[in-house]
């Protein structure tokens, strides 16, 4: 596995100790509890700057850490990842910013990243390289190592190609990833939008017919060589979080939460990473004013908010921040009472157990990104309601809206849309929820993230078909 972060970061405390905690982000809760049960190698970034460290195992996990220099961490991943492809792939939420220094660190660290992966990986072994900072490993690594068979997944949504083509570097981008065998995206629109670049910026004559879910994969003939483009959406350890769901401390760290929050009639839920994109702002916005036309009383209702921090340098964020918290405190001085906040913000991450429970504690979950790959909170919250309790507010405009189509479906950009599926899953009937829930747990605990990587790498032909 190649990917810019190991699936877990180094922590430097002030008095020079230092730690190793769980990465943040959706990709490594995806892909960590599945590789570690495969025994594989991770080559990635520890996540702090001009920091030497060898190779270790971590759990039966091989980990292989690839060091980044401040400028690096400031030009390829503060800059080019996530200041100019972030926004770009995902709709222009705020303004890519297109930097040329930041491009060609882009290319070096990538560079570094093939090396690292052609030194680590056996003779004719199976090399899966992920996520939008590394596109351009898969040809970097064919060249170095043609024995490998490459795989290459897109965490983030892959954009419309009129956004795609602002890109000064779209060429090199669309060559970087035909290098892999297999191009996967989450969904078959991203798919299709790679195979018309294909065409259109490297001349390539891809198959026509349309992609399907984990089926009928786009082909595209590069030489003597055939790589295949598919869709293949990803999930969660759906089981692992259903078990831990049902275990008596996350059922009294439950009841425990919900005595602290002073036992309101609904829990509002949103457990994000500080990030524009998820529309933090805007369910903010729409509870503040269901409150102030009396549509929902504070004595009523508490909202809890979890956000981890993210990316905190780059000055979207720093922005975005800003404006939340604003809010928040907005909300609580015109609506809460000592002692009785409406909003609950916490800008910290917790660990599974206490996710578990916050997500147990929820009446109503509450995801509403502008734009977003999959959203891995949406399934996590259906996985750890066994009790068939609990109502799923999910955006249309996460990958996940094509699979959950039983929650309460919502356009982010329509703030009256979203004030009405609030409130109707705060008044939801309970027959009508369990309804909704059971129809949502069927679809999570049956397709789960070990399905996702299967069929992924039996399309890669790196596994057998099951
Ligand atoms: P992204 O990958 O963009 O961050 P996802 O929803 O796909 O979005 O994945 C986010 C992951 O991070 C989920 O596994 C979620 O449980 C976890 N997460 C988000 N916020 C927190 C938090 N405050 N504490 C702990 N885990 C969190
Ligand atoms: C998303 C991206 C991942 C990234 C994660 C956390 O899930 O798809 O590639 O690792 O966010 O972001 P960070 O910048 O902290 O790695």
């Amino acid at each position: 596995m190649v990917a810019n972060r190991l699936p877990v970061d180094l922590d430097r405390s002030t008095d020079g100790t230092q730690r190793w905690t769980q990465s943040p982000g959706g990709l490594v809760s995806a892909l960590e509890p599945f590789l570690r049960s495969r025994k594989g190698a991770w080559v990635g970034w520890p996540g702090i700057p001009d920091v030497e460290v060898d190779e270790f195992t971590d759990d039966g996990l091989i980990l292989h850490p690839v060091t980044l220099s401040a400028d690096e961490v400031r030009d390829y991943y503060e800059g080019f990842s996530n200041a100019t492809l972030w926004p770009l792939y995902h709709d222009v939420v705020e303004r890519p910013v297109f930097d040329r220094g930041w491009w060609e660190s882009y290319v070096r660290v990538n560079q570094r990243f093939a090396e690292a992966s052609a030194a680590v990986a056996g003779e004719g072994a199976t090399v899966w390289v992920q996520d939008y900072q590394l596109q351009l490993v898969p040809s970097m690594l064919r060249e170095l190592r043609p024995d490998l068979r490459i795989g290459f997944f897109l965490h983030i949504p892959f954009p419309p190609v009129e956004l795609f083509m602002q890109l000064p570097w779209r060429a090199e981008i669309v060559r970087g990833l035909i290098g892999a065998d297999l191009v996967g995206f989450h969904r078959p629109g991203g798919a299709q939008n790679f195979l018309w670049l294909a065409r259109q910026l490297i001349g390539l004559e891809p198959s026509r017919g349309a992609v399907g879910v984990r089926s009928r994969p786009g082909m595209v003939q590069v030489g003597d060589r055939t790589v295949r483009v598919g869709a293949f959406p990803i999930s969660i350890d759906a089981a692992g979080l259903d078990n831990l769901a049902r275990t008596k401390e996350v059922a009294e760290r439950t009841a425990q939460l919900r005595t602290d929050v002073g036992n309101p009639r609904t829990i509002l839920l949103g457990v994000d990473r500080l990030d524009y994109t998820k529309g933090i702002d805007l369910r903010l916005q729409a509870l503040h004013e269901l409150l102030q036309e009396g549509r929902v009383h504070p004595e009523d209702v508490t909202f809890i908010q979890l956000a981890t921090p993210s990316r905190e340098r780059v000055e979207h964020y720093q922005r975005m921040r800003s404006d939340i918290e604003q809010m928040v405190g907005r909300i609580n001085g015109e609506f809460g009472r000592v002692g009785h906040p409406v909003v609950h913000y916490l800008h910290q991450s917790v660990n599974r157990k206490e996710l578990a429970s916050f997500f147990s504690a929820a009446d109503v979950m509450v995801v509403t990104p502008l734009r977003d790959g999959m959203n891995l909170v949406c399934k996590e919250y259906v996985a750890c309601r066994h009790d068939l309790g609990g109502a799923l507010v999910l955006s249309e405009f996460a990958g996940a809206a094509a699979e959950l189509s039983s929650a309460f479906l919502v356009n982010p950009h329509d703030l009256d849309g979203v004030k009405n599926a609030l409130e109707a899953a705060i008044t939801l009937d309970p027959a009508e929820g369990r309804r909704r829930m059971r129809a949502l747990r069927r679809q999570v605990l049956t397709h789960d993230v070990d399905r996702w990587a299967r069929s992924f790498l039996e399309a890669l032909g790196a596994e057998p078909s099951s």
